[in-house]
């Protein structure tokens, strides 16, 4: 089956110019789904798992998907202010600004095998700024796994030193 007929394409969302990867068809299809997060698994070649992150909002579908598979903890890592325990926080560049995404302080214990899981790797800013807020917690991050990436962004620069991995190349 080929995941990849199962992402649509949306042009000019979420504003003109821009082409938006739309991952609500295969969130939709039972064998699809299940078939990206089997090849997902498979990236990981059977090291052990103890922690799932997932980063706000895209990335809580299959990280809770995966974190269930891999009979791991899920962790979401969200934007500010919705998480109701004491928190770590790290912002990030964007092209206008900044941004900041925030984890509960307790939720990774040091020395822990880290998976992290994003619905895509575009200019790689925000799983940069996650994979320091892992370590900041003492977590070991075993790799970064994606649905998708967008590789004419160079996300994987600012990945530099991590397993990187995605089913779908653009
Ligand atoms: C998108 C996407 C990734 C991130 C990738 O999330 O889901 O999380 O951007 O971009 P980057 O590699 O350039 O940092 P978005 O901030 O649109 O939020 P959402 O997941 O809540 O839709
Ligand atoms: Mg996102």
């Amino acid at each position: 089956m080929k995941i990849e007929s199962f992402i649509r394409d949306i042009q000019n969302f979420p504003k003109e110019g821009i082409g938006f990867k739309d991952i609500t068809p295969l969130l939709n299809d039972i064998e699809a789904r299940k078939e990206a997060l089997k090849l997902l698994v498979g990236k990981l070649n059977g090291q052990k798992i103890d922690k799932v992150v997932g980063i706000e909002s895209r990335g809580f579908f299959f990280g809770t998907l995966l974190a269930q598979e891999l009979n791991a903890g899920f962790v979401p890592v969200r934007k500010p202010r919705k998480l109701p325990f004491d928190t770590i926080s790290e912002s990030y560049e964007l092209e206008y600004g900044s941004d900041t995404l925030e984890m509960h302080i307790d939720a990774i214990k040091p020395g822990e095998k880290v998976l992290l899981h994003d619905d895509v790797l575009a200019t790689g800013g925000t799983a940069a700024a996650v994979c320091k807020l892992i370590e900041r917690a003492g977590g070991e991050i075993v790799q970064c796994n994606f649905l998708m990436e967008l590789d004419f962004l160079n996300g994987k620069e600012k990945l530099k030193g991590y397993d990187v991995q995605a089913l779908i190349h653009y």
